[in-house]
């Protein structure tokens, strides 16, 4: 068996870009790898976040995570700051980041674009946590969306460095989608991805009451239409179809695609049928999340369950490296 580790930050409620981009794979893998996923609270700390929110969005991301499917008994599902030995080994592995390569990665460019004022070291080294998070346990597939792509890329050069300088102990992640391309969802304003930090209006999220998902996609941006058939799709209606495909039944995709083939699509029909099917798919993930919310001792338990399960590996690697390191 593989191990596997993935995590998800609490900065909002779980969206569809989420769940198609990385839960869905979490739900496959548990049935078959090792699996370890968690709340990476810690990452969302870049951010500020106040506490009070910090630890009710944590909470609420088990609750969610656990909606969805995942399985504490089948995977091992925490929370970050439960298992401080990653502290530790960011600490270690931050010996081995350097400056530059930090400052060359995307999400770190376009984090500084985006908030100038808050260009703090952890935002820097954000590449070396999540690097821990997923060595920490060994693992060798990480499923995660396409924007995770090149923090895996950053995790295999750090291995690589650790295990030149100390010792072969760690293998080399991959970011995985049963060999299929890694999964971008786009958001509802047009361009770019779906995302919590992209705008309220541009995510549909999955515990989202359907008269508000409906609002959300009625809204969504379009253009003005096809003017003559044949015409190529224009981006903000590609993701339309983009999101139709991961809810909707592939006969349903293939016929608005051919209306706009045809130059006879109807928008607002369009939106009205993703709408529905928006609303149907979450419907069940809704009810649990309405169900589990009732019960916070059993969430309490199942937290401590995966901290303790998390820890007795984490404890080991760490053990490993700090022979290897020479901290005894
Ligand atoms: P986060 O919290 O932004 O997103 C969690 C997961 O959802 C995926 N995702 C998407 N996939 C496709 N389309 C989208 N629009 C979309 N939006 C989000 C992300 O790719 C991710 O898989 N750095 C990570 C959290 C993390 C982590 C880790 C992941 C921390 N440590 C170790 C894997 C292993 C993040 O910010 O994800």
């Amino acid at each position: 068996m593989e191990r596997v580790v993935s995590g998800i930050r609490p900065t909002g409620p779980l969206h569809l870009g989420n769940y198609f981009g990385a839960i869905k794979n979490f739900l496959l893998l548990q049935e078959r790898e090792e699996c370890f996923f968690f709340v990476a609270d810690w990452h969302s700390l870049t951010t500020h976040p106040k506490p009070e929110n910090l630890k009710k969005r944590t909470e609420q991301l088990l609750i969610e995570m656990l909606a969805c499917g995942i399985d504490p008994e089948k995977a091992t599902l925490y929370v970050q700051s439960d298992i401080r030995e990653i502290s530790e080994l960011y600490l270690y592995f931050n010996m081995l980041a350097y400056k530059g390569e930090l400052e060359r990665v995307a999400t770190f460019k376009e984090k500084i674009r985006k908030h100038a004022n808050n260009v703090n070291a952890g935002l820097l080294t954000y590449p070396v946590l999540m690097s821990v998070d997923i060595i920490i346990h060994k693992a060798t597939k990480v499923p995660v969306g396409k924007d995770q792509e090149q923090h895996l890329e950053m995790t295999r050069n750090f291995v690589n460095r650790f295990n030149h300088l100390y010792g072969p102990l760690f293998p080399e992640p991959e970011a995985y989608n049963f060999g299929n391309e890694l999964v971008k969802i786009p958001g509802l304003d047009g361009s770019g991805k779906m995302g919590k930090s992209e705008g309220e209006k541009n995510a549909v999220f999955l515990g989202e009451d359907p008269s508000s998902i409906i609002k959300k996609v009625k809204r969504a941006v379009t253009d003005s239409g096809p003017e003559r058939p044949g015409m190529p799709v224009s981006e903000p209606v590609q993701n339309l179809f983009d999101i139709m495909k991961q809810v909707s039944d592939p006969a349903t995709l293939a016929f608005f695609k051919e209306e706009y083939a045809q130059a006879r699509i109807r928008y607002g029909d369009l939106k009205k049928q993703l709408a529905e099917d928006i609303v149907k798919f979450t419907a069940p993930i809704r009810e649990k999340i309405r169900e589990l919310s009732a019960n916070p001792a059993s969430i309490r338990e199942i937290r401590e369950a995966g901290a303790a399960r998390a820890g007795e590996s984490a404890r080991k690697t760490i053990e490993e490296v700090r022979a290897l390191i020479g901290i005894d």
